[in-house]
């Protein structure tokens, strides 16, 4: 796995990158001979206030699905009220098809350590929970390891942040998960480091006034955090000039993404990326084209509750105009999955019904009952024995559900959503193809 050149935000030198478990790579005195913890000296020496707006003039927009801003996201913090204050660090990563955050934790977990101490001292949050996925045990010992040293050189605890502008400690623990995809949704996450089942709550109240143990929360995903440090230090312009704007007039997509490539391609990977790059070029210039020289049928932009992209959406630009230009759900988490020609598309359906289906937490009927019912419809068209109001029904069905239509407390219900009906309409002719007409009673009236 490799991010290519350029390294625009992180300081990870260019592959080959050897080992992850190579210490000398991420130990504290490595990070700081390469430039580290610079921009968090930089934001002790500003009051807390001004180095939320700095982040909020990069309009850093969230890399963990959703896309919102994490300036604003800071700035609707409840006032403090000397009460404890939270910030949980999102690395469930279990979206099929992204692997970008497990990278950073393998080569960069200062980086990460710097993003949660700025982000901490800017909102004033005195505990930081770093939420990793169950199944990663290497990457939370990596973090564990960079927590001991990041406290041993007084980053964190004791000493903290007492030498910035308003003194301040902050304590950072990981939190594994016990492995469940709703775990990653925010409140799920909340609930599950609160030690209970990851089921969603109703918002409001957002986090950031009701949150972790009812106190003011922030949720952010690791690569946003990474992000904020390279934004401190080398200017909002530096940040912005990495990205785009929009083309449609909605909030622009400023700076590098790590954008994971998997699928049906020639060298899949991790690459780091400015926003606004086509679909095309990231496959053909940076992973080696479509494998065996095929030709590409589809992608799944950024996880499986994106949706799928068309055979003739090939040169859509990987930002967050995506949404609305790709006529999928948006842009996730940037990590695409391509598919090539010999891709059977109701399989592909079937198969990101059957995670939903398995995935959901159970507590909205729409999402319990209707993935499951999607799943034996897409099964049955599948194997041949639907009609074609099987297939209108399903695309009712699942049009029916999610926090889009507002039938249910989280996103996982949309995912099923977008999935079946990007992929049955961009693909209808794959699906009619399986179904026989659908049968017309021959009445003999009365
Ligand atoms: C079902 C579901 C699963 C999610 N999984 C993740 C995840 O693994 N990692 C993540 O960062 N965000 C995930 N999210 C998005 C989070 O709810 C939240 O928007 C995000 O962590 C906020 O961080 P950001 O603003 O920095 O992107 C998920 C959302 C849903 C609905
Ligand atoms: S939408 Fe699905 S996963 Fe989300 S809270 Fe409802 S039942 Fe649970």
């Amino acid at each position: 796995m490799t991010i290519d050149a350029p390294s625009l935000t992180r300081r990870i030198p260019t592959p080959p990158w050897g080992d992850p478990r190579d210490r000398r790579t991420v130990t504290y005195d490595a990070f700081v001979k390469t430039g580290g913890y610079k921009a968090l000296e930089m934001a002790l020496d500003q009051q807390p206030g001004a180095v939320i707006e700095t982040v909020k003039a990069a309009v850093l927009r969230g890399r963990g699905g959703a896309g919102f801003p994490a300036g604003l996201k800071w700035s609707f913090l409840a006032p403090i009220d000397g009460g404890r204050r939270y910030l949980a660090i999102n690395c469930d990563e279990a979206e099929p098809g992204t692997f970008k955050d497990r990278l950073l934790c393998d080569f960069d977990p200062h980086l990460i350590l710097e993003g949660i101490a700025i982000a901490c001292y800017a909102c004033q949050l005195d505990t930081a929970y770093f939420f990793i996925r169950g199944e990663y045990h290497h990457q939370a010992r990596v973090m564990e390891r960079a927590i001991e040293e990041a406290y041993a050189n007084g980053i964190f605890g004791g000493k903290g942040l007492l030498r910035g502008k308003v003194p301040f400690k902050v304590d950072c623990h990981v939190h594994r998960s016990a492995g469940a995809y709703i775990c990653g949704e925010e409140t799920g996450l909340l609930e599950a480091i609160e030690g209970k089942r990851g089921w969603p709550r109703i918002k409001p109240p957002f986090p950031a006034v009701k949150g972790l143990f009812g106190r003011p929360t922030i949720v952010n995903n690791v690569e946003t955090l990474a992000a904020v440090p390279g934004i401190i230090e080398h200017g909002v312009d530096w940040w912005k000039k990495q990205g785009c704007e929009s083309s449609i007039g909605a909030m622009p997509s400023y700076g590098s993404k790590l954008m994971g490539v998997s699928g049906h391609v020639n060298r899949p990977g991790v690459y780091e990326m400015g926003l606004g790059i086509t679909l095309r070029e990231l496959v053909e210039k940076h992973c080696g084209g479509i494998r065996g020289g095929r030709r590409f049928k589809g992608a799944i932009p950024g996880g499986v509750s994106m949706g799928v992209l068309g055979t003739d959406q090939y040169d859509v630009a990987m930002d967050f105009d995506i949404g609305v230009k790709g006529e999928v759900l948006g842009l996730g988490t940037a990590c695409p999955t391509i598919f090539d020609e010999t891709t059977d598309m109701v399989a592909v359906a079937r198969n990101i019904v059957r995670f939903f289906k398995n995935e959901s937490c159970g507590q909205c009927t729409p999402c319990r009952e209707g993935a499951s019912w999607a799943f034996k419809l897409l099964s049955r068209i599948e194997r041949g024995d639907a009609t074609t109001k099987d297939l209108d029904l399903l695309l009712e069905l699942a049009g029916s559900m999610g926090l889009g239509p507002g039938t249910t407390i989280c996103g996982l219900a949309d995912g099923t959503n977008w999935a079946v009906r990007t992929i049955v309409n961009k693909f209808r002719p794959e699906f009619e193809a399986r179904v026989r007409p659908r049968l017309v009673p021959l009445f003999v009236g009365a």
